[in-house]
């Protein structure tokens, strides 16, 4: 993968040394105790001193001072990020810390730098961490969003020379820095997918992207088209695709970590190019921003990108079901009666709750393709906004074990997860139907544990892992970091779930 950071070096710290063009610098609140802060203000100038005192250089958490230098090296600026208090700061903190300072390296459009790393450690924070933690958090704040403006004859800068200084003589943190990288780098990737309009990112499109990625990391890739999918009977699919002038995909990917296809983990995805509703009709201002409804496919495509270059020890399969959600004289429309691949009958009631059904027959077929474990992830319900907002991501399970492990996935990467009920009252209205098996729309009272229930009546008993992303897919606003529109939801902590799952297997056969 063509990385952003093109050259990374670890070297020790020498200031008078330092060939880039920007140094940055943590501040904590009492920068002295820093090892070798003495050094580097004698390198400086004792005017720092000063100015910490007056507070214009802030240690403030997530203030940037940025300041000239007076040496006549080639190094032009410092920049200062405050810290703030030692022993409050917290791995989540300086990831975000790292995003802020990305965002300002693009704005300032330095193209090479250099980070005294152990200016960042704390007792929570080992120099290893922060080694990855800047490559994840710089990487994600450099993003920008792709855009279309036949106006823009601005020049990219981008950042193509990092180096890390520090007087650890851990070998491998240059190893740690190139795993943030590359989580960083799949976060953007899944952020350009949801970016991109529908008219430009059709099912096929999405398509040969996986096609693609599969080539690069050596999966197993297979494809159905619209024949197949008729071939084999997913209803569900072909129902949601039926008003469509374009034709579905599903897109099946298997990473091998064994010779033996067994113990293997689905990551499922809601493809939906555009959502319309159907005949269930959005409001006008419930289109906007329907581009996005393929966000779940975008986080497993990221996190199977990470997966390639990683290559952890836990079988993979993903599946990706992708069709827009279209209306026409051939559209399917509510009470009709559609039947799944699973040979369980949907009776529709709501056109617009087309997720659930893409993720009824993906979920089936991953089934089928021996999958004992599933994850899905989809942009699935409005509801999950309405119940907590866009700053977490809403879970259903059925397998309290295999929950705790993502939980501690998603701590590390700081994504937040919330987990709301499944009641056997809740999965009764989902069964209630006086001419199928299901209905699809049960109610809009609770309708997230409806939208998500709905796809464990396909799951069954399989260990399984509901996301909805409807509200963390996309952001309303910038944030540190990244901008506005997609942000890669879940993309690392699928990718940090499989490889704690890598880790388990690797125990148990030592
Ligand atoms: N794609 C939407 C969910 C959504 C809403 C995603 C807002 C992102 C932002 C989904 O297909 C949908 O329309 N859900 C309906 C379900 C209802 C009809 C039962 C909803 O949430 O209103
Ligand atoms: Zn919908
Ligand atoms: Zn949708």
């Amino acid at each position: 993968m063509e990385g952003f950071f093109v050259r990374v070096d670890v070297a020790g710290i020498n200031f008078n040394d330092v060939q880039t063009e920007v140094l940055i610098v943590g501040t904590y609140k009492h920068p002295e105790n820093t090892q070798g802060w003495s050094d580097f203000v004698s390198f400086y100038g004792s005017s720092l001193e000063k100015w910490l005192k007056t507070g214009d250089v802030s240690t403030d958490r997530k203030k940037l001072t940025k300041l000239p230098t007076l040496q006549d090296g080639k190094l032009l600026r410092v920049f200062f990020v405050g810290l703030g208090d030692r022993k409050t700061l917290k791995q989540d903190d300086l990831r975000e810390i790292f995003g802020t300072i990305g965002k300002e390296l693009v704005a300032s459009k330095t193209s090479n730098v250099s980070i005294w790393l152990d200016s960042f450690i704390n007792e929570d924070i080992e120099i290893e961490d922060a080694a990855y933690l800047s490559a994840e958090g710089i990487g994600m704040g450099l993003y920008k969003v792709p855009n279309y403006k036949t106006s823009s004859n601005e020049v990219d800068a981008y950042l193509d020379h990092v180096e890390l200084l520090t007087n650890s003589d851990e070998q491998e943190i240059l190893a740690y820095f190139e795993v943030g990288q590359v989580y960083a780098e799949a976060v953007n990737e899944a952020r350009t997918l949801v970016n991109m309009p529908s008219n430009v990112l059709t099912a096929r499109n999405m398509a040969e992207y996986a096609r693609e990625l599969a080539e690069t990391y050596d999966f197993e890739y297979e494809e159905l088209g619209k024949a197949e999918m008729e071939e084999l009977g997913m209803g569900a699919i072909l129902a949601v695709n039926q008003g469509s002038t374009e034709e579905p995909r599903l897109m099946v990917m298997k990473y091998r970590a064994n010779e033996e296809w067994n113990d293997v983990v689905g990551l499922v995805g809601k493809g939906i190019t555009y959502d319309t509703g159907g005949y269930s009709i959005k409001p006008k201002d419930g289109l906007v921003g329907m581009k996005g409804d393929m966000g779940g496919a975008a986080a497993v495509l990221g996190a199977m990108r990470i997966i390639g270059e990683t290559r952890p020890n836990k079988n993979v399969i993903a599946v990706i079901a992708s069709t827009d959600n279209m209306i026409s004289g051939n559209a399917f429309k509510p009470d009709d009666v559609i039947t799944s691949l699973s040979g369980k009958t949907i009776e529709i009631l709501n056109t617009d709750a087309e997720g659930r059904l893409v993720l009824a027959d993906s979920v089936t077929y991953a089934k089928q393709q021996g999958a004992n474990y599933i994850v899905d992830v989809a942009t699935l319900t409005g509801g999950v906004i309405i119940a907590l907002g866009k700053d977490k991501t809403g879970a259903l399970t059925n397998d309290e074990t295999f929950f705790e492990t993502f939980l501690e996935a998603t701590v590390e990467t700081g994504e937040f997860v919330w987990r709301l009920p499944l009641t056997e009252s809740d999965k009764k209205r989902i069964r209630k139907s006086d001419v199928a098996d299901l209905n699809n729309s049960p109610g809009r009272d609770g309708h997230m544990i409806f939208g998500g229930g709905f796809v464990g009546e396909f799951v069954e008993n399989t260990p399984w892992i509901h996301l909805d992303i409807a509200g963390t897919s996309d952001a309303s606003a910038a944030h540190d970091l990244g901008p506005k529109g997609g942000t890669g939801a879940m993309v690392r902590s699928l990718a940090t779930l499989i490889e704690r799952m890598s880790l388990e297997n690797t125990e148990e056969n030592s």
